[in-house]
């Protein structure tokens, strides 16, 4: 694994840019693996930037997101595919017929997911995967088990992760209770796999999810036996390593 130390976040968010804004120039149809939360959005802000500028082209992009809350349609500002749109879809000159996330309006789970694995599938996987990391070590939607699951999945989200993600939603209430989530063995299959980490809070999860033992009870430690990972993490999120 490759640590990339910043500064900060906006230092982090411009490093984690330039990765992606390097995989893009190498390959511009390859296939994007992208990431919700807060951590990402100063990187996608840099990389709507370089768009607008005409330094990158998202033309033959095709993307593929982890994962989306189950109950939420798209037009839901809360629901994933929003935060896209408004993040980084509805900003860049990206062809949305290729930009793919579950479909949060499908009841039937197993439909859901089965369609999911088929689009990631027919895409040929992400050539890069970018990744936040939860408090508990969840990467996408995989949240502590007993196992690691390997394709896309329905999970019950835990008490944390709702707290967490209550800040965006009017009451806890609001909140879904379950999300539809792309599995370890599809993340692991990424040729390459980009964490971005900002902030102290996420120190001790960082130093057990890439220094502790490998375990489902901290989902994120599967990416230590990933051959191509880079971290980039700010000085806060490094400062227990
Ligand atoms: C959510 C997302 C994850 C994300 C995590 C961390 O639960 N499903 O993909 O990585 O939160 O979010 P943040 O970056 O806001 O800390």
């Amino acid at each position: 694994m490759q640590i990339i130390r910043a500064k900060d976040y906006e230092d982090m968010s411009r490093k984690a840019a330039n990765i992606i804004s390097a995989q893009i120039l190498m390959k511009p149809d390859c296939v994007l693996g992208l990431a919700t939360g807060s951590t990402p959005i100063g990187a996608y802000a840099q990389l709507v930037k370089r768009c607008q500028k005409g330094d990158l082209d998202f033309s033959k992009i095709t993307t593929v997101n982890l994962d989306e809350y189950k109950g939420l349609d798209r037009d839901n500002e809360q629901s994933y595919y929003y935060f896209m749109n408004q993040n980084l879809f509805g900003k860049v000159n990206i062809d949305l017929s290729r930009t793919f996330l579950p479909d949060g309006t499908e009841s039937d789970s197993d439909k859901a997911c089965r369609d999911y694995d088929k689009i990631i599938e027919e895409a040929g996987g992400a050539d890069l995967q970018l990744l936040g990391l939860g408090h508990n070590g969840h990467i996408g939607f995989n949240e502590p088990g007993d196992e690691f699951v390997a394709k896309t999945h329905c999970v019950d989200l835990t008490e944390s992760t709702i707290k967490a993600n209550q800040r965006f939603f009017a009451s806890i209430d609001e909140v879904p209770k379950q999300a539809y989530t792309m599995g370890i063995q599809t993340i692991m299959q990424a040729k390459k796999i980009l964490v971005v980490v900002s902030g102290a809070d996420k120190a001790a999860i960082v130093k057990e999810a890439f220094f502790g033992r490998i375990t489902p009870k901290v989902q994120a430690s599967v990416l230590q036996l990933h051959r191509d990972v880079i971290l980039v993490a700010d000085e806060a999120a490094l400062s227990e390593i």
